[in-house]
């Protein structure tokens, strides 16, 4: 199966810990533990494609074949909020390697400012699932999936929780080959660049720092 370049994922599940999510009574380790929940789900649905080797396998009682991931797969974070989803993945694939990005909004012009890199070796090699919680101007992402071709990356997705369809566009301008599977597609931005109806600021909520 293809992933189409926007895939929203519609499972009764995943809706379940979204709305935890958007909840304002929503407190902090609930709001941990639904992004995990969340992201275990978005990754079932974003690694639907990758690419598989045919093993052998052998059962008590005969040999028979068997499916392994073709390639190494990288789940790479949007510090801070993309920390968020990086352990669901793991209950997943525990095996991936695991690469930083930081990276923050400046809240007054809205363009992402870098602030940190660290990325494990086989960047190239690998099936790459750069994540953050949030797409809205799509600003972040853009500049996070050109780190990650800079980097080497050919096989590159994005996953996210809510979007916007500002951002998704900005996404798809800039990357038409890069699939994004989102949770939830949302109205649009406000004014300040907040995602409507959103979750507010999930780095915030995950963190304390709100
Ligand atoms: C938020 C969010 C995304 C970005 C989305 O992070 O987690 O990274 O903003 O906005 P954009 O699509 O308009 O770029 P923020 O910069 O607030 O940093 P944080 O994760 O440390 O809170």
């Amino acid at each position: 199966m293809v992933l189409r370049p926007l895939h929203v994922v519609d499972h009764p599940l995943l809706a379940r810990q979204i709305a935890v999510l958007r909840s304002v009574a929503t407190g902090r380790e609930q709001f941990r533990a639904a992004l995990a929940e969340a992201a275990g789900a978005l990754a079932y649905e974003a690694l639907r494609d990758v690419p598989v080797a045919e093993v052998t396998v052998r059962t008590p009682l005969e040999e028979t074949t068997g499916a392994a991931l073709a390639h190494p797969v990288m789940v790479v974070a949007v510090l801070r909020a993309g920390l968020g989803m990086v352990d669901g993945f793991l209950r997943l694939v525990p095996d991936a390697a695991v690469g930083h990005l930081g990276m923050r909004r400046n809240e007054e012009t809205l363009q992402p400012e870098d602030y940190y890199e660290s990325l494990p070796a086989g960047v190239e090699a690998s099936t790459v699932f750069v994540v953050d919680p949030m797409l809205a101007t799509g600003g972040s992402a853009v500049a996070a999936l050109t780190r990650m071709r800079r980097a080497g990356a050919r096989d590159l997705r994005l996953v996210c929780l809510v979007a916007a369809p500002e951002g998704v566009a900005a996404v798809h301008a800039a990357f038409p080959d890069v699939p994004i599977t989102a949770g939830a597609l949302d109205r649009g931005l406000d004014a300040r660049g907040f995602i409507r109806p959103g979750l507010g600021d999930a780095g915030d909520r995950i963190f304390g720092t709100e």
